[in-house]
């Protein structure tokens, strides 16, 4: 399981709290740093451990998974944007309105202003068949990730430009049914008038499964290298009896009490 270390979850969090300053100013009219800062200030303790999915094969299933998601969606929304205006897209909202809807396309998945959304799964069945290190809060009233996502934004006063809230909206693409409407119309007056939600889909399905490719090739690695400890395990187990003095004994018992050890800790 991918796990990220104290410094690297510090990090990440002070990089989202660096796009905040850097992306959004105070007007006259709208005090939206202001705003995002105190959202991010009530949120930080539950949203800095808030892992992206529950299940280990989806996504960025780990402690700090949501930040660290959330982070890659940004980025590559910034760069495919670029890459569509240099291939002709007409690019009709700013960079402000994308990185806001990016970074808040899964706010959701924080939970409630009191509730995680995900919650530790308890079932040691659940853990090893189904990959479910997460499980879904019960306590919460149920709403989908995207509408708790606009919900929360409210509750500290956070208005979204149209721009904003077609794109924040998208994200999911037509892997949301209530999206359809929306992505598929024969009616051209109701097409979507902008390409922010295009964009924020394939920054999002991007990461996803990036993140995804990630945790598999970690978990190659790591059975990988068990393997290898347990053919090493083995051997100095089966080293001849006759063959072994009683001084080489000892060290092979010692070689092969460290790797099990290595292998399956402290079970108590
Ligand atoms: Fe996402």
């Amino acid at each position: 399981m991918k796990q990220l270390t104290a410094e690297q979850i510090q990090e990440n969090w002070n990089r989202l709290i660096q796009i905040i300053d850097d992306t959004f100013v105070d007007t006259e009219d709208n005090e939206r740093h202001t705003k995002l800062r105190e959202m991010y200030d009530y949120f930080e303790d539950r949203m800095v451990m808030a892992p992206a999915s529950g299940k280990e094969h989806y996504h960025n299933a780990h402690i700090g998974g949501y930040v660290e998601h959330v982070l890659h969606v940004t980025d590559l929304a910034v760069k495919l944007k670029k890459m569509w205006e240099q291939e002709g897209a007409t690019i009709n909202f700013t960079d402000e309105e994308l990185i806001f809807a990016a970074l808040h396309h899964d706010l959701g998945k924080v939970g409630d202003m009191d509730k995680d959304y995900y919650v530790p799964q308890e079932s040691e069945w659940h853990r090893k068949n189904r990959g479910e290190i997460f499980t879904h809060n019960g306590d919460l009233q149920y709403m989908t990730v995207t509408d708790r996502a606009i919900f929360l934004l409210n509750q500290f006063g956070l208005v979204m430009s149209e721009n904003e809230y077609i794109g924040l909206r998208l994200t999911d693409g037509l892997y949301e049914e209530a999206n359809k409407s929306y992505y598929i119309s024969w009616n051209p007056d109701w097409g979507l008038k902008s390409n922010i939600a295009y964009i924020l889909h394939a920054a999002d399905s991007m990461a996803t499964h990036i993140e995804q490719n990630v945790w598999e090739r970690g978990q190659t690695e790591e059975q990988e290298a068990t393997k290898e400890r347990v053919s090493s395990l083995k051997k100095s187990l089966t080293v001849d009896d006759g063959e072994k003095k009683p001084q080489q004994q000892d060290q092979l018992s010692k070689k092969s009490q460290d790797l099990f050890d290595e292998l399956f800790g402290d079970k108590k």
